[in-house]
């Protein structure tokens, strides 16, 4: 065999392998941390968080999102309100968190009921929210004092999305 016949198999032999790494981890990597049984994508499993600079609410929530097998990436902004007219979320939508999910938009402490409905139906709206910081929300302390209104954010208003 001539050396560069030899080179050719020696560097394909080696583009497979490092395929098959990067394969497994994204494919079956991903899944591993999934505690719940649920079935993300590992596109859809990877959620961007926005926080703002001095809110302790967010890491609660971000820590209630890993539990459920998300794997969450925390980008800490300056301004949380800059960053819902980024998003184009309604100062009534608003909340102390943004997270990207899925390519949807879901704002403030969003149980994640809500966010695999949202997954599984892939509706045709931006996002949903749950505004302000209702107290026994996830991450949130206190009582559930009654249920979470869920929004739908369309590119012209709200609906409700569900109720929890
Ligand atoms: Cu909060
Ligand atoms: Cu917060």
């Amino acid at each position: 065999m001539n050396r560069l016949a030899y080179m050719v198999i020696a560097l394909s032999f080696t583009l497979g392998i490092i395929g098959g790494a990067v394969y497994f981890q994204k494919n079956v990597g991903d899944n591993k941390g999934n505690t719940n049984g649920n079935n993300y994508s590992s596109f859809e499993s990877v959620v961007k968080v926005f926080k703002g600079k001095y809110c302790g609410c967010c890491e609660l929530y971000v820590g209630y999102l890993e539990n459920k097998g998300f794997k969450v990436n925390v980008t800490v902004v300056e301004d949380i309100q800059l960053e819902h007219k980024k998003f184009g979320v309604a100062d009534e939508m608003s909340s102390c968190h943004i997270s990207e999910i899925g390519g949807y938009v879901v704002v403030g402490h969003v149980p994640v009921e809500a966010i695999e409905k949202l997954l599984k139906e892939r509706p045709e709206i931006r996002g949903i929210a749950l505004p302000g910081m209702p107290s026994g929300s996830p991450g949130m302390p206190g009582e559930k004092l009654k249920p979470f209104v869920i929004y739908s954010l369309h590119d012209s208003g709200t609906d409700v999305f569900m109720k929890l």
